[in-house]
């Protein structure tokens, strides 16, 4: 698997983070990274509740340490996660995505024991809404 050096260091902090993963119903520990504005990583892991609807995709952890870290925009993402399948966000994580994101920000999936997908945001929800469209 080769990546870039920017690749490199986002799936350390996605695959330092998701060990952490709170996940005693899916067993599914998924870690997210994001490269932002400010030029700091951020990284997220997902977060489960007994009450399973309330439960966190490690994308919203990562976003929410982004906004508390002094992040404004995500420049680039990457999800990883178990299997070989590439684990590509939730159709909620990628409208929550979109709240901070171009639609051409590169989206990075993996499954650990795979190959990476680099998709972007535009690829994963077309025709989308966002904050512009509220003035
Ligand atoms: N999950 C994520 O955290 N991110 C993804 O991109 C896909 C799914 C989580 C939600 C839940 O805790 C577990 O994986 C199984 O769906």
């Amino acid at each position: 698997m080769a990546l870039s050096p920017i690749d490199e260091k986002l799936f350390a902090a996605a695959e330092a983070i998701r060990p952490r993963a709170h996940v005693p119903y899916s067993h599914f520990h998924v870690g997210a990274a994001i490269l932002a504005d400010d030029g700091n990583i951020y990284a997220g892991c997902n977060i489960e509740n007994a009450a399973y609807p309330l439960g966190n995709c490690a994308e919203a952890s990562a976003i929410a340490a982004m906004i508390a870290g002094g992040g404004k925009r995500i420049t680039r993402i990457f999800v990883t996660g178990p299997g070989s399948a590439p684990v590509t966000p939730c159709g909620g994580c990628r409208q929550r995505i979109r709240e901070f994101a171009d639609v051409d920000t590169p989206v990075i999936c993996l499954g650990v024991e795979g190959k990476p997908l680099e998709t972007t945001l535009q690829a994963l929800l077309p025709h989308s809404f966002g904050p512009e469209f509220l003035g």
